[in-house]
């Protein structure tokens, strides 16, 4: 599947904010978005990054703030800036994320990673939901989302900050859900496992995508395909698109089945006997 999706227009006229928009997962359904009528406006960090995503997708649909979610004024301008440029906000995305210290056990970890990484997962999506909300209850319509993780539903080694954000994310989805309903704002988030993005491969001391990809592969319970940036994308446009428009607080699962399944009995047992 490709972001060159030929399919009818589903963000026609459609104004969507996303951070972490600059690269892998927000950087894809940027891309998407704009096949699909939307005006984008990426918020980021990774100024150069940003810049180029907008050359490659056409300045005349996207554009791109410099914006350090865990900064509160820089959000509240963001939003607002989105707002001037295209006149609205239909679709705010709070995906930009990190995984802090990878290799933190809990004797070891440090409280600075511990309280980044919440103040990057959490708070920074919290203050989205917050200026877009001042936007759309108004309007009474709108759409926020958030990138959860797997690590939300179940424990395969993620550091303790990360996988705490991510319930925590999946939390706020939830409350914000149920107080902004009355508004007509929908509010979800996705929780993908893996994917290879630059995030992932660092992690994961990976060379690259395709090497990545493999190692998800080998341990997917649905076979034959690989989770890719491209599904992520096509879960956000659904859950964006007005196809969507009685789902609200839903922690959607990109994995496979993978959350269902649980390998330990079947290691187990090849260890014992082989
Ligand atoms: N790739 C995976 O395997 C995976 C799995 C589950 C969830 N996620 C989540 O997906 C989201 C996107 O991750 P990705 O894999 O595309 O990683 P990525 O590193 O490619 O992209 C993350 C983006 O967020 C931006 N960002 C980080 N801190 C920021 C801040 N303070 N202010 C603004 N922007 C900031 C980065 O500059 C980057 O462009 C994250 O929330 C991540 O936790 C990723």
């Amino acid at each position: 599947m490709s972001c060159e999706s030929s399919m009818t227009k589903r963000l026609d006229g459609k104004v969507a904010l996303i951070t972490g928009g600059a690269s892998g997962l927000g950087k894809c359904t940027a891309t998407l978005f704009v096949k699909h009528g939307a005006k984008v406006l990426i918020a980021d960090v990774q100024d150069e990054l940003g810049d180029s995503v907008c050359q490659e997708l056409g300045t005349e649909n996207t554009s791109y703030v410099h914006c350090d979610i865990t900064c509160e004024s820089d959000v509240e301008n963001a939003v607002n800036l989105a707002v001037s440029k295209y006149g609205k906000l239909d679709i705010m995305f709070n995906n930009a994320g990190t995984l802090g210290d990878s290799e933190a056990r809990v004797t070891h970890a440090s409280t600075e990673d511990f309280k980044r990484v919440f103040d990057i997962n959490v708070l920074g999506g919290f203050l989205g939901a917050k200026y877009a909300a001042r936007i759309m209850v108004p309007a009474k319509k709108g759409c926020i989302l958030f990138t959860s993780s797997l690590a939300s539903k179940i424990s395969f080694g993620s550091p303790h900050a990360y996988k705490a954000s991510k319930h925590a994310v999946a939390g706020l989805t939830k409350s914000l859900a149920v107080e902004l309903g009355e508004h007509g704002i929908r509010v979800n988030c996705i929780s993908p496992h893996a994917i290879s993005t630059p995030m992932f491969q660092k992690s994961m001391g990976i060379p690259d995508k395709k090497k990545g990809e493999e190692m998800i592969a080998a341990s997917a319970v649905l076979k034959g395909t690989v989770l890719e940036p491209e599904d992520f994308a096509h879960a956000a446009l659904y859950l964006a698109s007005d196809e969507a428009k009685f789902i609200s607080g839903v922690n959607l699962p990109l994995d496979g089945g993978y959350s269902l399944s649980n390998q330990s009995w079947k290691l187990g047992f090849a260890a014992l006997f082989g």
